[in-house]
């Protein structure tokens, strides 16, 4: 079975996993440059700035600001479709606040959707995936309403600029990260979805809702704009999407889920439908938080619906009305007995993928982009390459539910991006150990090693499913 002739095969990355360079060509400082290098165990330490003596590994990353040639010309050999790709903030706007657009940020870029095009790679573009600069961030970030004019002339710049040269574009990159305040992990995924260090906020759950809210408009103020710039443009925006099982038969359980995706699913509800849901507004003011919802805004957000909806997906999570005994799973579900775990904790759910993908559809509407899926282990380097059978099996049985989804249960997906073709560092740890690639970099943790480039197993068998669109798996 077969996808649609133009589907998008692609494979995605961000540019504070990947560039490095963090001090070339005018950039400044984001967030996540001041992201320490952590483990699984061991949380990134978010600093002030660059401290001496600390191993920060966004400054050099896999260098793709000087690789991206020869970057490009692997992917183009592993024949994508499509490349998803962020851009740096701070490589634009330096602190976020000048007048003027930073020439060789842009010229960058510029370069590299150039370089894309040669190869007929079609470029994906993450507006923010976790780069807000760091100086927007001691400003208040979201919370300081100045922000949003920030992100819009952020925005302004790179439909004008790129008009032509990138068509698709996702406005934030898994806005729901900022939804969770409640425990350390949640300290790390928060600063990188909403630029707020919760230890140093007096309400965080307040701060939080707030940043949400600004996040949104922000949101629906670029898909705007950027169909009035280029008619042509197809804008959309991520979230990751946690399917959720009930744990058991109870009907409390049952409840207890549609409560979780509550969490999360508000925000598509105001990206997709346009407006914001009232079980939100009750949920708050039992709360005791304030968010005031006017007409003029629920104006923006009828006008500024998605085209599409970019699903990030990795795991799954299970619900229930009070713990019974489970262990903690991934993104604040329960650990569901009847699935593997990868070392790092997440949960191997393929039919998950399927669930999501029916689910979003059911309740959305809108065409789905599979913006992200992937697995993250540590791969063994041996005599120039890796024999990743593991991950060939991952993506094998996730692929054949994506199709089983579009063929037997109808749902419209344009494109499925693995995360990563190339290994870059990890988000939540910052190792280079927890690898994604069909392409190994040789870069230890602490940034040691040639960063050359390898191919692993997998990279011939994701380029053969590419060749036959899906058919041969
Ligand atoms: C997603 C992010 O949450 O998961 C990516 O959008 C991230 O930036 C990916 O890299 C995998 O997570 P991690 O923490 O293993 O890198």
């Amino acid at each position: 079975m077969k996808l649609q002739e133009n589907f998008l095969w692609g494979g995605g990355s961000a540019a504070c996993q990947c560039e490095g360079a963090i001090y070339e060509g005018g950039k400044g400082l984001n967030i996540m440059d001041v992201a320490t290098s952590g483990s699984r165990i061991r949380l990134r330490e978010i600093t002030e700035t660059i401290e001496e003596g600390k191993y920060y590994p966004s400054v050099k990353a896999i260098d793709f600001y000087h690789n991206y040639k020869e970057d490009i010309r692997l992917l183009a050999e592993l024949g994508l479709k499509s490349f998803r790709m962020s851009i740096d903030w701070a490589r634009i706007y330096p602190t976020g606040y000048e007048a003027e657009p930073n020439r060789e940020g842009l010229q960058f870029y510029q370069n590299v959707f150039d370089e894309l095009h040669k190869y007929h790679i079609e470029p994906l573009v993450t507006i923010c995936h976790l780069e807000m600069p760091l100086e927007i961030s001691r400003q208040g970030a979201w919370t300081n309403p100045h922000t949003i004019e920030m992100y819009e002339k952020y925005c302004r710049t790179l439909f004008t600029e790129y008009k032509g040269k990138v068509k698709y574009w996702l406005t934030f990159n898994e806005i729901n990260h900022s939804v969770f305040y409640d425990n350390d992990d949640c300290m790390v995924y928060s600063y990188m979805a909403s630029g707020l260090k919760l230890n140093a906020v007096d309400n965080p759950e307040q701060a939080l809702a707030a940043s949400c809210y600004s996040v949104l408009k922000a949101s629906a103020k670029a898909v705007i704009m950027g169909h009035q710039i280029d008619p042509e443009n197809k804008i959309g925006c991520v979230l990751a999407f946690v399917p959720l099982y009930s744990a058991t038969n109870c009907p409390e359980d049952s409840l207890a889920v549609i409560h979780d995706y509550d969490r999360d699913l508000f925000l598509l509800d105001v990206l997709c439908h346009g407006y914001f849901p009232k079980y939100k507004i009750n949920e708050y003011e039992k709360k005791g938080i304030h968010i005031q919802v006017t007409e003029e805004d629920n104006a923006l957000f009828q006008k500024g619906t998605v085209d599409f909806y970019g699903m990030n997906y990795y795991s799954s999570g299970m619900s229930a009305a009070e713990n019974r005994g489970y262990a903690n799973g991934f993104f604040h579900g329960y650990r569901n007995p009847s699935l593997k775990t990868n070392a790092w904790g997440w949960e191997d759910d393929p039919v998950g993928l399927r669930y999501a993908l029916n689910y979003v559809d059911r309740r959305y509407h809108k065409p789905i982009i599979i913006t992200e899926n992937g697995l993250g282990c540590a791969d063994e380097f041996i005599n120039g390459t890796v024999i990743d059978d593991y991950r060939i099996q991952y993506f094998r049985e996730h692929i054949e539910q994506l199709i089983k989804a579009v063929h037997e249960d109808g749902v419209t997906c344009w494109g499925y991006y693995t995360w990563a073709p190339i290994d870059l560092v990890s988000a939540s740890t910052g190792e280079m150990s927890k690898r994604y690639g069909f392409v190994y970099v040789d870069l230890d943790d602490e940034g040691n090693g040639t960063n050359k480039r390898y191919k692993k197993k997998s990279f011939d068998w994701y380029k053969h499913v590419i060749e036959t669109n899906g058919e041969e798996l």
